[in-house]
């Protein structure tokens, strides 16, 4: 098959392409992503550091062309794809820029897809004219075979009613949070209100215990400063079961009750099915998952768009509440 997209890399630092390698068996980063790609080509990249620039080429291969201003690189290439992996607070910036391009069919935008409320409000106003581009969010669970499994599962209703959850992570409530929030809202529908049990600010962000009503469930969720290890589990209880996501999301299980062998009259969740992992290929399947997009194999990139643009407001307003020390944090439907 002949690669029919060009493909250009805004920001080479570690997501964009310095957390991985050619060769490496994780595909992690948006270069290795496009570099294994069958229906892709990086042509361009840039960077306004030039350390990272240099680095980038070395790793990715030293035709691609590279700029540290960006505004040159959308003067001077052509392409159909790009992907915004540079600091947050310039992805609404560059974002503007790249959905006025004729040429340019989708977007990869790293998380958080902005920085402030005005920002958001910008993005939401230009996105609205440009219904033609496909825009990803890279909540990269999203578009994962695995976790797409567990979404199918709950929606089936396979467990039946959904109960409780209980989460722990490590780094910040709006830095890392953020992939959790994505994923209950995914599982439970929007969340609805935070309640604060314990809350510390740091650097930002807010570390400490939760409680969380989402449209269909509610849970706990804590999370802590990761110093010295990181962490990402969730167990979710449901009437007939329970999806236990362990070893920061490598280890995915549907567990089903079956009679004791030991207690007479007791069920354990002993019936395990352990899920294939396909995280270490994380970044392969956002940008798999955008070209079906485009070719029409995929009908629900808009809504999960909304789906995310919407959940970026709740962020912010979360982030914001918690700076001001409000203990109960309600979220408008919108
Ligand atoms: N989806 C995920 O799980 C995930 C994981 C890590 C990072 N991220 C997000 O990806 C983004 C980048 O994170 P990172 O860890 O790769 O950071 P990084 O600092 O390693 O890389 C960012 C790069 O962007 C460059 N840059 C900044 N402003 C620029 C501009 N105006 N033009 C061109 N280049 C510019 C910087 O020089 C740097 O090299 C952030 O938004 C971060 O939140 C997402």
């Amino acid at each position: 098959m002949s690669k029919k997209y060009r493909a250009a890399i805004f920001g080479c630092g570690m997501i964009g392409g310095l957390a991985d390698s050619p060769g490496d068996r994780k595909i992690i980063t948006h270069a290795h992503a496009f570099q294994q790609s069958d229906q892709c080509t990086l042509v361009a990249c840039c960077d306004t550091k030039l350390d990272n620039l240099e680095s980038f080429k070395q790793r990715w291969g030293g035709s691609v062309r590279s700029f540290s201003d960006y505004h040159d690189l959308i003067s001077n290439e052509q392409f159909e794809i790009a992907s915004v992996a540079t600091d947050t607070a310039t992805h609404a910036a560059i974002l503007k820029e790249l959905l006025a391009l004729d040429g340019v069919k989708l977007i990869i935008c790293e998380k958080p897809i902005v920085a402030d409320f005005e920002q958001l409000r910008e993005i939401e106003d230009i996105l609205s004219k440009h219904q033609e581009k496909t825009v990803l969010v890279n909540f990269s669970r999203r578009y994962n075979p695995g976790f797409g499994k567990l979404a199918e599962t709950v929606s089936s209703g396979a467990l039946g009613r959904p109960e409780y959850f209980s989460g722990v992570f490590s780094k910040g409530l709006y830095h890392n949070g953020c992939h959790v929030l994505e994923l209950l809202e995914w599982f439970f529908g929007p969340v609805a209100e935070v309640t604060v049990n314990a809350n510390t600010l740091f650097d930002g962000d807010s570390y400490g215990c939760y409680y969380l009503e989402m449209e269909r469930c509610a849970g706990v969720l804590a999370n802590s400063r990761g110093d010295e290890f990181s962490i990402f589990e969730m167990d979710m209880l449901f009437q007939h079961g329970r999806i236990r996501i362990a070893e920061s999301g490598h280890r995915l299980q549907i567990d089903k009750p079956e009679e004791s062998e030991l207690y007479e009259g007791y069920r354990m969740l002993s019936d395990v099915h352990r899920l294939e992992d396909s995280l270490p290929q994380s970044m392969a399947h956002v940008l798999q998952y955008g070209c079906d997009a485009l070719e029409e194999k995929k009908s629900d990139a808009g809504d999960i768009l909304a789906a995310h643009l919407a959940l970026s407001g709740r962020l912010l307003r979360l982030r914001d509440r918690l700076a001001a020390g409000e203990t109960k944090i309600r979220f408008d439907r919108t």
